[in-house]
């Protein structure tokens, strides 16, 4: 058994990242005729594991099932960033653990992903889950199979590193779409902004060397792939961390020029933003004018208790600088309200970033405490109630400045990536434009994975709709 202990976790040390090229191969019969049912919780790096996690299980014979009472295995791959991830986990363990005593009590249940890595969290899964089989974290998904292979079943597995971990290549992945592809560019975070668990949960900041990322984009090109996101917690600070390592305006250059349709990147940090970016994101027609650029606050006392490195006026003059270089671009963000003692003028300045920049739509959320940061420390008179008033006011002005940027779009013919039929009306179809909207449209199956033309009829706050252009 190993535990995550949250000072390892919070270690960063001088030891040079490991770049281990796996090469092992597991008897495809271990596991056959097994079912996997597998639940994401949280934001895209954990998506892209999860292809991860699925192609690992495929390879021991696995195969998935959309239901969970005809699961042998189920995995909860999840999310730490805010509470309310804890309170969603609880609740559907609730329901595995009513299948293993009533349904199948030979089920394997199996929690992995940045919950795991919180030392909290597994002593309280020790003490009040004793059902759960196996915990395994972000450090060693590369050792599924072999953590399968030799579970003891007469006890709890739990084996979670609080390191600061290695670079993985030759990683394989059951995508889940055959047109849009993740490809992690970085893993971990070395910012430690004060409210945030991530870098704790994901460890340092270790950047793949470009070789392989453009390695595995030729091959998504190769493959039909239209669309790929690069990935990474701090995506412009690539190659910081590497010795003559090509830095992120390079590295995006280098992937324009594989040729993929589509290129996009998340998350970038103001911090990191270079004229270079912008000037590559601006001159190359493949790489989408779309910027996702969290705020956080607007005020600039809160901003240097997150401990973010910008202020307000740096913020909004890099906004600028995006939206005057890079045609048709969008910009959206992520803002967090109810920071510990933020005030009603520290509030009304995000509002003011807000009206300044008008962004195409933004991500809100309340402040929630993490266990471990320094943040969680501080004493915070500010009630919840307000935080849900301050909340609901900036969600009206988003939401206000969202519908104003989608008009723009009416009577435009836009591109549209389709990604799937719309689950409402069957006789639609849905996908994103270059700019990261979303269109509904009259259209069959046979037009997911394709690039279409379309004519914007109607703006809401959250969509377009449009028709066909011929
Ligand atoms: N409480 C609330 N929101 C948070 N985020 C990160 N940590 C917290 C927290 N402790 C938000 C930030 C980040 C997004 C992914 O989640 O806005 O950009
Ligand atoms: Fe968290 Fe800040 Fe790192 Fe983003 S940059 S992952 S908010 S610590």
């Amino acid at each position: 058994m190993n535990l995550p202990n949250i000072n390892d976790a919070r270690k960063r040390t001088d030891k040079k990242t490991e770049y281990i090229y796996l090469d092992k191969d597991y008897d495809k019969n271990i596991f056959n005729g097994k079912k996997y049912y597998l639940k994401t919780y949280g934001c895209q790096m954990n998506v892209h594991d999860s292809e991860e996690i699925a192609a690992r299980l495929e390879s021991i014979g696995f195969t998935k099932v959309e239901d969970l009472e005809k699961a042998d295995l189920v995995i909860l791959n999840t999310c730490a960033i805010r509470e309310n991830a804890h309170d969603k986990l609880y609740g559907f363990l609730g329901r595995c653990k009513h299948v293993k005593t009533s349904i199948n009590k030979d089920l394997i249940i199996a929690i992995c992903g940045c919950m795991a890595q919180e030392e909290n969290v597994c002593n309280f899964i020790k003490e009040k889950h004793p059902y759960v089989d196996l915990v395994f974290g972000t450090h060693n998904i590369c050792d599924l199979e072999e953590l399968l292979i030799n579970k003891d079943n007469n006890k709890q597995n739990i084996e979670v590193y609080s390191c600061e971990g290695n670079v993985y290549e030759n990683i394989k992945y059951s995508r889940d779409s055959k047109f849009k592809g993740w490809v992690n560019i970085q893993y971990g975070c070395d910012k430690f902004c004060t409210y945030c668990i991530v870098p704790y949960t994901r460890g340092k900041q270790r950047s793949r060397k470009s070789v392989d990322i453009i390695k595995e984009v030729e091959e998504l090109v190769k493959d039909g792939y239209i669309e790929v996101t690069l990935l990474g917690q701090n995506v412009n600070a690539y190659g910081k961390d590497l010795d003559g390592e090509l830095n992120f305006a390079e590295l995006l250059q280098k992937v324009a020029d594989t040729g993929i349709k589509r290129l996009r990147f998340v998350t970038s940090h103001p911090w990191d933003f270079t004229d270079d970016m912008i000037s590559v994101i601006a001159k190359n027609d493949n790489i989408m004018p779309y910027v996702h650029l969290p705020l956080q606050s607007g005020s600039d006392r809160i901003l240097k208790l997150m401990g973010r490195r910008y202020t307000k006026e740096e913020y909004i003059s890099l906004f600028n600088k995006i939206k005057e270089n890079v045609d048709n671009v969008s910009i959206t963000t992520d803002i967090i309200v109810g920071f510990p003692n933020e005030t009603v003028e520290d509030f009304n300045e995000t509002l003011d970033v807000v009206n300044t920049c008008k962004f195409d739509s933004a991500f809100t959320f309340i402040y929630s405490p993490r266990e471990g940061t320094p943040a969680a420390k501080m004493v915070d008179e500010v009630s919840l109630e307000e935080k849900e008033k301050r909340l609901y006011e900036l969600n009206d002005l988003i939401n206000n400045y969202s519908l104003l940027n989608n008009k723009k779009y009416l009577g435009k013919v836009v591109e549209v990536l389709v990604e799937g039929i719309n689950e409402k009306d069957n006789s639609k179809v849905f996908g994103y434009t270059d700019t990261m909207k979303l269109v509904n449209f009259e259209g069959s199956i046979d037009l997911v994975g394709k690039l279409v033309n379309v004519e914007i009829t109607d703006a809401k706050s959250f969509s377009l709709d449009g028709k066909i252009k011929e």
